[in-house]
């Protein structure tokens, strides 16, 4: 099976009423954790390379380790694609690579140049056959170079996605309902605190914007950032063995099955792969102070990354068990 598109993925994910899991791949672990994850549970997955991921691990390494997890699950549908690409050029570059899919995220532009920029984008994806997701409204937290502080976010209007999407031809549409990026989605002022345990409890996501936007794009492919749960097992064990993450917070589980079940067909998640990773990291170092080989103490952290993505894939996205409809999509409907 070589790297697809999200086509079929989200044909079938939208019908079906699950998401497909687009995790964010930084390293061999990572790329490895994900994909054993997916393949054992026969999952579509879609593995998302940042700008800032790019720099860090140089996109050759990246593409070629992707391209081994092709080899190594030969029957997994698995896209490779950028995650908030803010140019042409890069998204030009990476689709030039191989890259399946492309996000241009220029919603922080006015509404008329993130039209532009887009349709820009996808003249050039589609001769490629590469998909393009797009982003209208702007989410709260960090991305790559771009901070959007608390209070400064903005909500997806509804009245837009429609002319949005007719004049861009994306394939699909990040909105913003509230989810934010990163592992503090919200400030303590913006939650409540459970008086029993004393962790924050956010606000709830806007699903009256999302079901707006549904309703202005019957059968659209939408997709969700930020949408990581900050498991508290594993900010406790980042401050129990030495790290200091107070009142981080993400978005609970339950609020994103929900949204998978509606027209939400691709859920972003790296904040909680890297929370399990530096957990687990961190607590090896605790009980194991003598060690000094990385495989010793990045063997658990693949198997933490691995755990967490099938925790998602079964338990959040409902994507386990549909990778074989999705290649059959895909030999029917869109292999070239
Ligand atoms: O949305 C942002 C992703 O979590 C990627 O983060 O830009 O630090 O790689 P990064
Ligand atoms: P989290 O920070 O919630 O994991 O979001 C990741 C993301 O949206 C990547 O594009
Ligand atoms: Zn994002």
């Amino acid at each position: 099976m070589p790297l697809m598109n999200t086509k079929a993925m989200f044909d079938k994910a939208y019908d079906g009423g699950y998401a497909i899991g687009a995790f964010n791949v930084n390293n061999m672990e990572i790329v490895q954790g994900i994909t054993e994850a997916a393949g054992e549970l026969k999952a579509p997955v879609i593995l998302q390379v940042s700008k800032g991921a790019r720099a860090y691990a140089n996109s050759k390494y990246l593409i070629h380790m992707v391209k081994a997890a092709v080899e190594n699950f030969p029957e997994l549908p698995i896209a490779l694609h950028l995650d908030h690409g803010d140019s042409f050029e890069l998204c030009k570059n990476c689709i030039d690579d191989g890259f399946t899919s492309v996000m241009i995220d220029a919603s922080s532009k006015p509404y008329e140049e993130n039209v532009e920029l887009t349709k820009k984008v996808v003249e050039y994806a589609h001769k490629y056959d590469v998909t393009v997701e797009a982003e209208l409204g702007t989410l709260a937290g960090i991305e790559d170079e771009v901070q959007v502080e608390h209070g400064k976010e903005a909500y997806t209007r509804p009245e837009e996605v429609e002319d949005f999407v007719k004049k861009t031809g994306c394939d699909s549409l990040a909105i913003a309902i509230g989810t934010s990026h990163g592992a503090y989605k919200f400030t303590p002022a913006q939650c409540t605190r459970d008086p029993k345990t004393g962790v924050l409890v956010p606000p709830p996501l806007r699903f009256d914007v999302l079901e707006e936007c549904i309703k202005r794009l019957p059968g659209f492919p939408i997709v969700l950032h930020g949408s990581s749960s900050v498991p508290q097992e594993f900010v406790k064990m980042v401050n129990d063995y030495g790290g200091k993450m107070p009142d981080a917070v993400g978005i609970p589980e339950e609020q994103l099955r929900k949204a998978a079940k509606l027209a939400v067909c691709k859920i972003n998640i790296d904040s909680d792969i890297r929370l399990a990773l530096t957990g687990t990291i961190r607590k090896y170092f605790h009980d194991h102070p003598e060690h000094f080989d990385p495989r010793q103490y990045l063997k658990p952290a693949r198997q933490a990354v691995k755990e967490i993505v099938a925790h998602k894939i079964k338990n959040v996205l409902g994507a386990d068990g549909h990778a074989d409809e999705t290649i059959k999509v895909y030999n029917e409907k869109y292999k070239k």
